[in-house]
């Protein structure tokens, strides 16, 4: 039976070594339904490996993962994607020459007796960046003519369109235009209040401050901040990315 103070996610203790380089230490994470969290630390501090543990593409070296209070084992990307979890990556995943219906539903494409349904595809894709508040007038372009900020909405489109518990964002705004990145900061808003737990890396720690309901602070693979959005600020959280002090709430 689930317990009333768990969380939808949580990582315990995660270690990750790559040679000799000890990307995580000992690091605690969790999520709760409807919080954007933010997740911040200089180049190097271990934020993409942490989430990729968590997604699945890389096996944590010691530590812990709980699913709704269950334990889990993430072997591949697919096992986290079955319980909900998506994660739009750095380099956004896309398969340039394809167009976006076909990016947006890579390895789980709509078939019926064996055949594509391409009408399908591109109805649910359109759909899918509707709720984006995206237009792609040209869905049948490859992904690579597109703009930066129509390939990340493809990239997010992919993610949300299979109505996960968990979406990940991985330096989703790098690159965009103005306009671009504050659809992206709507679109977060959006999934939290439909109750999606929500992760967000950026350098930017203005766009951090103004959507998140709690920061996470990586330096050099440990924690050294988790506190709520409401008591931080720049100077706080750049000297915890990266000077000596540490701020952690429990949870
Ligand atoms: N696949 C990998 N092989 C070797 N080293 C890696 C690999 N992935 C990450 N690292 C190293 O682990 C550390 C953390 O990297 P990363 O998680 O990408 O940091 P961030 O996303 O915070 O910039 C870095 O020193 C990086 O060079
Ligand atoms: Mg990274």
């Amino acid at each position: 039976m689930p317990v009333a103070d768990e969380h939808l996610v949580e990582m315990r203790g995660i270690c990750k070594r790559f040679g000799g380089i000890q990307a995580l230490l000992d690091v605690d994470f969790w999520l709760d339904p409807g919080e954007i969290v933010g997740l911040v630390g200089d180049n190097g501090a271990g934020k993409s490996t942490l989430i990729k543990i968590l997604s699945g593409v890389y096996l944590p070296d010691k530590g812990e993962i709980y699913f709704q209070g269950r334990r889990v084992h993430f072997e591949s990307p697919h096992d986290a994607k079955a319980l909900g979890i998506e994660t739009v990556h750095q380099d956004r995943g896309l398969v340039g020459n394809f167009d976006v219906p076909s990016n947006i539903f890579l390895g789980r494409e709509i078939t019926r007796f064996g055949l594509l349904r391409l009408k399908a595809m591109e109805r649910e894709a359109r759909a899918a960046l509707q709720r984006l508040g995206m237009e792609i007038a040209a869905l049948r372009a490859p992904v690579m003519n597109l703009s930066g900020g129509q390939q990340q909405a493809v990239a997010v489109g992919r993610a949300i369109s299979t109505q996960p518990k968990v979406v990940i964002m991985d330096e989703p705004t790098a690159a965009l235009a103005v306009k671009e990145v504050h659809k992206v900061l709507e679109l977060m808003r959006r999934l939290k209040d439909e109750g999606v737990a929500v992760v967000f890396i950026s350098h930017v720690l203005q766009e951090v401050l103004a959507v998140t309901d709690r920061i996470v602070v990586l330096r050099k693979g440990i924690k050294v901040g988790d506190l709520p959005t409401s008591e931080a600020d720049i100077d706080l959280i750049v000297k915890l990315m990266v000077g000596t002090g540490e701020v952690n709430h429990g949870g």
